[in-house]
């Protein structure tokens, strides 16, 4: 018995070793299946006299387990090899005229940069021109970075301010951009110029001017006596490059848990005083959660929202046209179109 289990082993592993991706689950059919031979083996141990059985229903064990993992690794490996091929067979020249891609003329149009992507680009050139970096920082947030660290510990009112998306493991989709401060903090001594531009939950209703997902950009600025000033000559040199125009901003004093004291900013456009922008001076306690001492440092922050911006400058009445992968509504803003 136990010599026939020891052969049978050996041809699966052989069949196995030289078997295609087709021929796996017949194979494993025919040794580990319900009416395969291992199977069989185990069936007759009742018969079998009282000493064999131990040895032999060991022995079937280990077989069962060398069949299964070479049936993995042949699988694997399979899927390797035939992921490694699939640069020779899947390609196509994208230098090839689109005629000679059977393309019709429908076909042709070409992509467009979204424009919230656009606007994006030109912030972040305005900022490296002013020697600030760009940083990233993950959309699945920890209460710690999007909140605690910010100043905003469990019970706080202001966490109702932000309508959270929480996942299951008690993380969240960050709600603001405001956590890449601290993870720029834990990661970098003083002086640190930073922006991050990117996207944002919150759980809202929607509505056209209401998305549930958005996009900001985060502007941080930690060194020695900085002070509102210093946050007014950057915000005002922004917001006249990307509006075109030697705008004036104003103050109006606000509250978020992070920055005291607290602003927000508005700014003329086409006459008008517009309401744009959160922004202060970052709190100590901010501050020293990051890690630094705010005896020594001191520093501002600001927050501002991509998406109204986007609609102000193109005329866009309905938010929710940026996410809807709309062709109609992007190939309007062809003009951008790079390659
Ligand atoms: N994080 C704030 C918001 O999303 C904006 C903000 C950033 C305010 C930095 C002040 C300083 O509303």
């Amino acid at each position: 018995m136990l010599e026939d289990l020891k052969a049978l082993t050996k041809t699966a592993l052989d069949k196995l070793h030289a078997a295609g991706r087709a021929d796996l689950d017949a194979i494993q059919a025919a040794y580990l299946g319900k009416k395969g031979k291992l199977q069989e083996v185990l069936r007759s141990i009742g018969s079998l006299p009282a000493r064999e059985r131990g040895p032999v229903g060991q022995a079937a064990n280990l077989a069962k387990r060398a069949i299964e993992a070479a049936l993995v690794d042949r699988r694997a490996a399979l899927i390797e090899e035939a992921e490694s091929a699939l640069g020779d067979t899947e390609w196509v020249d994208a230098t090839l005229p689109v005629a000679a891609l059977g393309m019709t003329q429908g076909d042709r149009r070409g992509g467009t940069i979204h424009p919230i992507t656009n606007l994006v680009r030109e912030v972040e050139d305005v900022f490296l021109s002013m020697g600030f970096e760009t940083l990233d920082g993950p959309w699945v947030e920890d209460d710690q970075h999007n909140f605690g660290a910010l100043n905003i510990p469990a019970d706080h009112p202001a966490r109702d301010l932000h309508d959270t998306y929480w996942l299951n493991d008690g993380n969240l989709l960050r709600t603001h951009t405001s956590p890449v401060q601290v993870r720029a903090m834990e990661t970098n001594e003083p002086p640190i110029r930073a922006v991050c531009l990117g996207r944002v939950f919150r759980h809202e209703e929607l509505d056209a001017t209401h998305e549930n997902t958005f996009h900001q950009v985060e502007g941080f600025y930690v060194d020695r006596e900085v002070s509102v000033a210093h946050m007014l000559y950057v915000l005002r040199t922004l917001l006249s490059e990307i509006l075109q125009d030697d705008v004036q901003v104003r103050l109006r004093p606000s509250y978020f848990p992070f920055v005291e004291p607290g602003f927000e900013m508005d700014v003329t456009f086409r006459g008008e005083w517009l309401e744009l922008l959160g922004c202060g001076i970052v709190h100590p306690a901010v501050l020293e959660a990051g890690g630094i001492d705010s005896s020594r440092w001191s520093g501002f922050a600001f927050g501002l929202g991509l998406d109204r911006l986007v609609m102000l400058r193109h005329g866009v009445e309905d938010v929710r046209h940026f996410m809807s992968g709309d062709l109609r509504f992007l190939q309007q803003f062809a003009g951008g179109v790079e390659g």
